[in-house]
């Protein structure tokens, strides 16, 4: 329904994203401190005359369009928050907050969600139902979703669907990627400290050795991953930080190690974890010292809904043909958009924005992309809202 019209609203809309994007992208706020790109996106709400709501869960922000009758609720949401990077990106809007920098996207997909908003608005006498606009703080450390979800966003009026895009550096400009069931991993975060007697690097035989014990259960961890899980399975565990020892010739009396693991599945989620203590235990039992572990769950696997998919498959498809809709491949990369897909149905799907035959680096200084894929991911958000309501 309206596709036209949709179209024709969001090239209209165009220049305007693009000017909210650059002002995000010079003033980049770090996680749970999104107070001025929440100010703008409730400013630009306002403006338009839209139902706003302000300081949720911190700074999070609901614009709220009712429709011409009533009928069901559509949640749209966009992540707001920056990263602590120094931005080393060739772009003319660069980031004028030194060591903080948009580089995720997180900017794009706010000006791409005001951009749908503004279209939505424009053709709210055109649809039943309402639709709910989130602007989320948080996504890159503490989950603010499921803050704002605590805070009551999914209530008054009851929202039925909710749908969700990240602009994508895997994948080529000008595609959208949608794929029901598991899309994104739940990225828990895990801490070791081996411990026991340290001493003279000349007489190990004295000492517990936590140095020898970590490289032990990094190798002991990494077959949990290739021989205790069903290997049709994805998961990943990394060691990424390993402290200890002052001198070359002292054994230490601890070590310390923190990593991630990544699954797909609530069994996995579990079955990781409780296999680490495992082969801590057998470790510490064989070499004399003694183990803590800790575990910090963070965002659940992000697992769309078939039935929410497939409205967003066939909204793209509508906007930009079959050909340039493609099945989207899960990543490892955690969202907070899954305690939304915990709790409705829903689905959050990829924007390219790689220029043809190249990959654009999330997290990275030089992460830039073209903002034509505004056009794409607040058509795609516009678009499957009033396909959802329509039926
Ligand atoms: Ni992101």
């Amino acid at each position: 329904m309206l596709v036209e019209e949709v179209k024709r609203c969001v090239e209209k809309y165009y220049p305007k994203g693009i000017e909210i994007r650059r002002r995000i992208h010079q003033y980049p706020e770090l996680s749970e401190q999104e107070v001025e790109t929440a100010g703008l996106a409730a400013a630009v709400l306002r403006e338009l005359g839209i139902e706003t709501r302000c300081g949720i869960a911190g700074n999070g922000v609901l614009g709220i369009i009712h429709g011409a009758k009533p009928g069901k609720t559509v949640l749209l949401r966009a992540d707001m928050d920056a990263l602590a990077i120094d931005e080393a990106a060739d772009v003319p809007f660069k980031s004028k907050k030194p060591g903080v920098m948009h580089a995720c996207g997180h900017d794009g997909h706010t000006a791409g969600l005001l951009m749908a908003a503004m279209a939505l608005n424009e053709l709210k006498d055109r649809f039943s139902g309402t639709v709910k606009l989130l602007f989320q703080p948080a996504e890159e450390t503490v989950g603010g979703a499921e803050r704002m979800i605590a805070a009551g966003v999914l209530e008054n009026p009851r929202v039925d669907a909710a749908f969700g895009c990240h602009l994508w550096g895997p994948a080529e400009e000008g595609t959208v990627l949608v794929k029901s069931g598991p899309l994104m991993a739940s990225p828990d975060e895990f801490a070791v400290t081996l411990s026991g007697a340290g001493g003279h690097g000349a007489m190990p035989h004295l000492t517990a050795d936590p140095a020898l014990m970590t490289a032990q259960a990094i190798v002991q961890f990494q077959s949990i991953i290739s021989r205790r899980k069903d290997p049709l399975e994805p998961a990943v565990l990394s060691v990424c930080m390993v402290h200890g020892g002052s001198a070359f010739n002292v054994i230490p009396e601890s070590m310390e190690m923190r990593g991630t693991i990544r699954t797909f599945s609530k069994e996995l989620r579990d079955f990781i974890p409780q296999e680490m203590e495992k082969t801590l235990k057998a470790i510490t039992l064989t070499s004399g010292g003694t183990y803590k572990f800790e575990l910090k769950k963070l965002f659940p696997p992000l697992v769309n809904d078939a039935a929410a998919a497939d409205f967003a498959r066939k909204s793209a498809e509508k906007l930009f043909g079959k050909e340039r809709v493609k099945e989207a491949v899960p990543s490892m990369g955690g969202d907070d958009f899954a305690y939304f897909s915990e709790k409705i149905p829903s689905c959050y799907f990829f924007v390219g924005i790689a220029p043809k035959g190249s990959k654009v680096i999330h997290h990275s200084p030089y992460f830039k992309w073209d903002e034509k894929a505004l056009q794409v991911s607040a058509a795609c958000l516009c678009q499957t809202a009033l396909d959802y309501l329509s039926v």
